[in-house]
């Protein structure tokens, strides 16, 4: 049986410029041609779940603009249910990108209709959250969104996958309901989580899972009692954008089909260093069959 995964989090319509590199406060310098890219990091999410086989519903707003159509068509023709994704009186999700020959990026967003997910309207679809075999978030959604989609998943025992993306400060007593809890670096320092040369010593006191992301050095699978480094796959990097996306949705799948969490963290790194071949977020996100082409090649 595929699995059902559901996603409460964002749509972003990404405007990208490839640039040789990132500009300095102040100055202006020419990059390449403009594109417009279907992003935001829950439609990434919720794609990623698709083309790694998975059965995903998309819970979220866009504004009843263009770029609201454009997100919403994208993601029905990657097999995405789009049936619980809403229309606000605010323009749809934008994000500014900026794309260095590095492959890193910087993202400048403004919400928009991502900002209109409320309590209310995560509540409304409790029904799905509970069926679900795991509820998949991130932080583009206003936190209320957020803490009301985990209490409605905690009470039916449905797993909580959250991806504190972008890096805030989280309560504590969220962060404890969290099943898995997947940062990188940057935000798991914000949130508090120990990193790597200090997790040997949480080891065997801790009760949450963190999947620690690191990306060019892999993932760090820090489980009760165990932390497993996962190394990364060597890839050429044209676009690090929506790799974290890939990573979380290719875990989410492979631990809900059964697999073991360090296992799963393997799919999420082979997931992660597929995308960062390819420009942009949602046309990079890989199909299942290359991601296991490349675990089967290392
Ligand atoms: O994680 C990548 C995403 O972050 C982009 O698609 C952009 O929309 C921002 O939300």
């Amino acid at each position: 049986m595929r699995p059902h995964i559901v996603v409460v989090g964002s749509l972003n319509m990404d405007l990208v410029i490839q640039a040789p590199r990132h500009p300095q406060p102040g100055e202006t310098i020419t990059g390449g041609q403009f594109r417009t890219i279907p992003g935001g990091k829950g439609a990434n999410q919720a794609v990623a779940v698709a083309r790694m086989g998975g059965r995903v519903t998309m819970i979220g707003c866009v504004g009843r603009d263009p770029f609201g159509d454009t997100l919403i068509e994208n993601l029905s023709a990657a097999g995405v249910d789009t049936g619980r994704v809403g229309r606000a009186e605010a323009s749809t999700g934008v994000a500014l990108i900026t794309v260095a020959a590095t492959g890193e990026n910087t993202i400048v967003l403004a919400p928009g209709a991502n900002a209109a997910v409320s309590v209310q309207i995560v509540a409304s679809h409790a029904d799905a959250i509970a069926s679900a075999d795991a509820l998949l978030l991130q932080l583009e959604v206003p936190l209320e969104a957020v803490q009301a989609a985990v209490e409605i998943a905690q009470a039916r025992g449905t797993p909580i996958i959250l991806n504190p993306a972008p890096a805030r400060t989280l309560p504590a007593d969220l962060l404890q309901r969290v099943t898995y809890l997947i940062p990188n670096e940057h935000e798991a320092a914000l949130l508090g989580i120990p990193l790597e040369a200090e997790q040997e010593k949480e080891r065997g006191g801790r009760s949450r899972s963190v999947i620690l992301t690191l990306g060019e050095r892999g993932a760090l699978a820090m489980l009760p009692g165990a932390s497993t480094h996962v190394p990364a796959f060597p890839v050429r990097v044209v676009d690090t954008t929506a790799a974290g996306d890939a990573f979380v949705a290719a875990f989410a799948v492979a631990l809900t089909e059964g697999k073991s969490a360090v296992a799963a963290t393997r799919w999420g790194c082979a997931a992660g260093a597929l995308a960062c071949t390819v420009l942009g977020a949602q046309p990079s996100l890989p199909m299942r069959a290359a991601v296991e082409a490349l675990l089967a090649a290392q």
